[in-house]
């Protein structure tokens, strides 16, 4: 199967690194494994003999056999995500972008060096969808009912050491579904193997959350360390603050004695006087570098990331960050992007949240599950702040780990504000849907008293005993038409828009036409839903409604309301599947950006056939005053409302729209659309000129069709199609929610 190669986490990733000097190892399983599409039964046992070994370790039957053939199986590698490559079906489930899940498997070897004997050997996978059965040399070694939480199995009482190779068998049944959105199937998700000495800290085993003080800050760090070894351990734990430059600001040191096969927890305190803040305008990160010293000798070492900044949810003016007032500017996100579904590689996610930042947002909310732990980590980097939500509404110990493991994975992230326990429940208005929430958000609290608890509600709010009586901050979705008298009924409760709008658009679009299944992108109602405008109008005249979340940044595959089939994907999305902008984009930009100047215009001037007839222009501007010329000539000059945007209807003829804004009287922006002539070449703009070819950097590669004046042709419908040399094409999407082409 190949060698396990080094991990390479997202080189720009804060955090990614680990300090040197431990004997810590951590290598990517992203290579090396073999995949069969579909279930292959366990045989009948029928003979006494068989009966006797069925359920003995070491002893799996069919496929969860070591000794199984798997040589005819095919060679993939991760992140996998084996739902994406089915086709788009008629009769499939319309949720999941009507492509079929069902069952598969995947299978690796494993072979480790004698000389890891003793150290202890831990398989990570980030994410598996949807049920998983796992197998480590024919022994069961967990079952995972979820396609949102990571987990982590010891391997170490079960490997072998030398040339007999350890298999790794996982059967997944993506039958189950856990959303009404598309939610691939696999192993969609990172998976590592890291080795460690026996006494070692676990995974999200350091807690380090910077909390202000009256005078300065403290740095609680709290370290969780295992013994798999078979005599008791007195070590040393000794953590360092550093600044982003490696200065080191604060260190301290706690002993922790760690009997054999069990665990030790070690805490200490950082002072730290005057740190750099961390804002979404200016995100600084300090690095948290936590030894586990035996005398001298470092035998573990981890580094996680910090931020230093204090958030806190109003009852009166909504969110202040670092003790200054901030209104949340935020988008619903799912986890998949056209062409490679869930799969998503971590220079793409790094690309959908550059986007964002671009739109002008400032927050995410991940819905409605925990995502890949690298879009927190560009959350950190980039400025974004997040609300972190669990998927399974259900305080029963299964489901409720899930929710403790995402606080425990989560939890030093600064862009982290705000825990989700579950999104629109039918029990939220209920006595026993109030009990539930009571006993997940007191789990919550046992891991992270710095955060609020939040549930996004759509209902229930005025119920004798419901959901908003057990939360920090009550989040509404939808249901505007309630927060007035929410807010009166219940004064002293923070209040946020955890989801709204829910518009449908087309990118390139500016008619509404039922039969091309197109919907224009002037953010008109469509039958009673919300629009982007109003919804937004609706949160930014309020100071009690802490912000909100958009429903969504991206469009995303399956739920494509209001159509269906032949329709697969959504068309709520601000930027559709691609990343490219919908003229919502504009107008959220106009809303949201304040430290620059944001003139847009559409439609696209392309309209043969329509000459002298009225088109509708429409101008998304944070200036003072917009004009607007049509081929040199001013259709009028409007005050800018910064709610509803500009509107001119404008007779059409051929050539140059130009609107131009004004602050105080002067020309601060300048935008145009031309009418192009026919696609004569393509255009590609790959998001970065350079990748790491290590087999798991990627980029996303733009392509436009050009008029010979090197001018987007915006009606361009043409089929290409590519090929490449020197990589690989993982994917190929074109953003239309009607096409099944990729
Ligand atoms: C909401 C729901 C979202 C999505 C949206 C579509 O009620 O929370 O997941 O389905 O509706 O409008």
């Amino acid at each position: 199967y190949g060698p396990l190669s080094t991990a390479r986490a997202f080189a720009a990733t804060a955090g990614a690194a680990q300090p040197a000097a431990s004997s810590r190892e951590v290598l990517a399983l992203d290579q090396g494994w073999r995949f069969f599409e579909g279930d292959i039964p366990f045989p009948e046992i029928l003979s006494q003999d068989d009966s006797y070994d069925n359920a003995k370790a070491g002893k799996a039957w069919g496929a969860a056999a070591p000794s199984f053939d798997d040589s005819d199986w095919a060679d993939v590698r991760l992140p996998h995500d084996f739902v994406s490559f089915q086709p788009i079906e008629a009769d499939a489930n319309r949720a999941q972008g009507y492509r079929r899940r069902g069952v598969a498997w995947y299978r690796t070897a494993l072979r480790f060096d004698p000389a890891d004997q003793g150290r202890h050997i831990e398989l990570q996978i980030d994410g598996i969808a949807t049920h998983a059965t796992l197998w480590f040399n024919g022994t069961v070694v967990d079952r995972n009912w979820s396609g949102y939480n990571g987990i982590t199995i010891d391997l170490t009482p079960f490997a072998t050491f030398g040339d007999d190779l350890n298999i790794l068998a996982i059967r997944v049944d993506a039958h189950a579904m856990e959303g009404w959105w598309y939610e691939g199937g696999g192993l969609y998700r990172p998976v590592r193997i890291v080795k460690r000495d026996p006494v070692h800290i676990i995974t999200d085993g350091v807690y380090a959350h910077p909390v202000p003080q009256a005078d300065g800050w403290v740095l609680p760090v709290e370290v969780t360390t295992y013994n798999s070894g078979k005599t008791a351990a007195g070590m040393m734990v000794v953590s360092t603050l550093e600044d982003a430059e490696g200065r080191v600001v604060a260190s301290g040191q706690a002993p922790v004695s760690v009997p054999a096969l069990e665990q030790g927890v070690a805490r200490l305190d950082l002072a730290v006087a005057s740190p750099r803040l961390w804002s979404v305008e200016a995100p600084s990160l300090y690095r948290v570098q936590t030894r586990l010293m035996a005398g001298d000798r470092c035998v573990d070492a981890v580094t996680t990331t910090c931020g230093f900044r204090a958030t806190q949810f109003d009852k009166d003016k909504g969110f202040f960050l670092n003790g200054r007032p901030l209104k949340i500017k935020g988008v619903c996100v799912h986890q998949d992007h056209a062409g490679v579904g869930t799969a998503i590689p971590d220079a793409l996610w790094d690309y959908r949240i550059r986007r964002l930042k671009e739109l002008g947002c400032n927050a995410i909310r991940c819905t409605h599950n925990a995502p890949s732990a690298v879009v927190l980590d560009l959350c950190d980097r980039h400025g974004l702040l997040v609300m972190d939500e669990n998927r399974q509404f259900n305080p029963s110990p299964d489901t409720l780990a899930q929710l403790e493991w995402m606080v425990r994975r989560d939890r030093n992230h600064p862009s982290v504000i705000l825990w989700s326990v579950f999104n629109e429940e039918p029990m939220q208005g209920s006595a026993a849907g109030y009990e539930m929430v009571r006993r997940m958000a007191h789990a919550v609290k046992a891991l992270d008293t710095t955060r609020p608890v939040t549930a996004a509600m759509n209902g229930g709010l005025f119920t004798p005993v419901n959901v908003a009586q057990a939360v920090d901050v009550v989040g509404f979705n939808y249901q505007q038409d309630k927060y007035d008298a929410f807010h009166a009924a219940h004064p002293n409760v923070p209040l946020i828009s955890s989801e709204d709008t829910s518009a449908f658009s087309t990118r390139g679009a500016y008619v509404t036409d039922k039969d091309s299944r197109t919907i224009a992108g002037y953010d008109d109602p469509v039958k009673d839903w919300n629009t982007h405008r109003a919804a937004w109008k609706a949160i930014a005249t309020r100071d009690f409604i802490a912000g909100g979340f958009v429903w969504t940044g991206f469009d995303y595959h399956g739920e494509p309301s209001p159509w269906g089939w032949p329709s697969n994907s959504s068309f709520y999305g601000i930027m559709d599947l691609c990343g490219f902008a919908k003229a919502a984009f504009h107008i959220h930009q106009a809303q949201w950006v304040t430290d620059r100047p944001v003139l847009a215009l559409v439609p696209h001037w392309n309209w043969a056939g329509r000459e002298g007839q009225p088109i509708k222009v429409m101008a998304c501007a944070n200036m003072e005053e917009v004009e607007l010329f049509l081929n040199g000539r001013s259709q009028g000059r409007q005050a800018v409302d910064p709610y509803e945007m500009n509107h001119w209807m404008v007779p059409y003829a051929p050539g140059r729209l130009e609107a131009v804004g004004y602050t105080g009287g002067k020309v601060t922006a300048r935008a145009q659309v031309e009418t192009a002539g026919p696609a004569v070449a393509l255009r590609l703009t790959p998001d970065r000129d350079r990748l790491r070819g290590d087999g798991l950097d990627a980029t996303p590669i733009m392509v436009g069709a050009i008029d010979a004046q090197g001018r987007p042709v915006p009606l361009a419908q043409d089929m290409v199609t590519f090929t490449i040399e020197g990589g690989d094409i993982i994917g190929l999407g074109n953003g239309d929610p009607n096409s099944a082409a990729p």
